[in-house]
């Protein structure tokens, strides 16, 4: 029934843009322990089928739709709550919010945020900025996200699609707010707890990586895949600690191969 809803939502929005997979492991943990977080513990659930509207048809995040996104996420007004001088004891964190501010779903309010390492936040951003720009060219478009090596080390949240009140432990140092205050844990237990469009599965792409999808995803649906466009660029980046920005990413196909569970 899933699949229905989501093609038909597809058709009524646009462009149907293949998913978007993002590898956990690969210094996104506590970007994706905030998407998780978001996606599968806090009630109602945000799922992770997202609809790119450009910052709500302005194309700037400094915009005032942009602002009231970023507000209610509890990331505006600045000095927030991630930087030192909002009184974050830790240096070079900032403020990630779910669902993003490019996306309608965050008109719902009650979006998830969480202080993350900075450099991971951009390139959460990269990739996403890049993502908008290949796949959906620029313009409105539907897209779900999904979350490899979820059971990566420094990965909390991502396994809470199948034991909600066993898994949303928000005890991290740096905890998940919603509505100025830290999120609480949800009370459901199970799977089907879990608003349709949240319900996900385990799944093994053609690539090799494990990684969470919506629960009833066709085996061989293609999925993009971020990859470095130069290696070693990247690995030099990160063992500088240099600007997340010089690293380009290209979309490579995976393919779904099996669910797992
Ligand atoms: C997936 O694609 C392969 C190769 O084209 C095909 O053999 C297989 O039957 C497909 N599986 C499903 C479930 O569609
Ligand atoms: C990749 O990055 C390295 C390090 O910056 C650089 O020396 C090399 O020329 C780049 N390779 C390509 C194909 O651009």
């Amino acid at each position: 029934m899933f699949r229905g809803l989501l093609l038909a939502g597809l058709l009524g929005y646009g462009l149907a843009a293949p998913g978007m997979i993002f590898n956990c492991a690969d210094n996104l943990q506590d970007i994706c322990n905030n998407m998780c977080w978001g996606a599968y513990c806090t009630r109602p659930s945000f799922g992770v089928t997202l609809n790119y509207d450009r910052y709500g048809g302005t194309g700037n995040r400094n915009s005032d739709i942009g602002k009231a996104r970023q507000k209610s996420a509890g990331c505006l007004p600045r000095p927030n709550r991630c930087s030192t001088k909002g009184g974050n004891p830790r240096a070079g964190e900032n403020c990630d919010e779910y669902p993003f501010a490019s996306t309608s779903q965050a008109d719902q309010g009650g979006q998830v945020s969480k202080c993350v390492i900075s450099r991971h936040n951009s390139r959460q951003g990269n990739i996403i900025g890049e993502y908008y720009t290949n796949t959906c060219k620029g313009k409105d478009c539907q897209f779900i996200i999904t979350f490899g090596n979820p059971a990566a080390a420094g990965v909390q949240y991502c396994q809470a699609y199948s034991d909600p009140h066993g898994q949303c432990i928000n005890d991290q140092v740096a905890p998940i707010y919603k509505n100025g205050a830290p999120d609480v844990r949800p009370a459901g237990k199970k799977r089907s707890d879990l608003e349709p469009e949240a319900q996900a599965a385990m799944f093994l792409m053609a690539s090799g990586m494990e990684l969470l999808m919506p629960i009833d995803t066709p085996i061989n649906t293609t999925f993009f895949h971020p990859t470095a466009r130069n290696a070693t660029m990247k690995a030099w980046v990160e063992d500088n600690d240099d600007d997340e920005d010089l690293v380009e990413w290209d979309f490579v196909e995976d393919l779904v191969a099996a669910r797992l569970d």
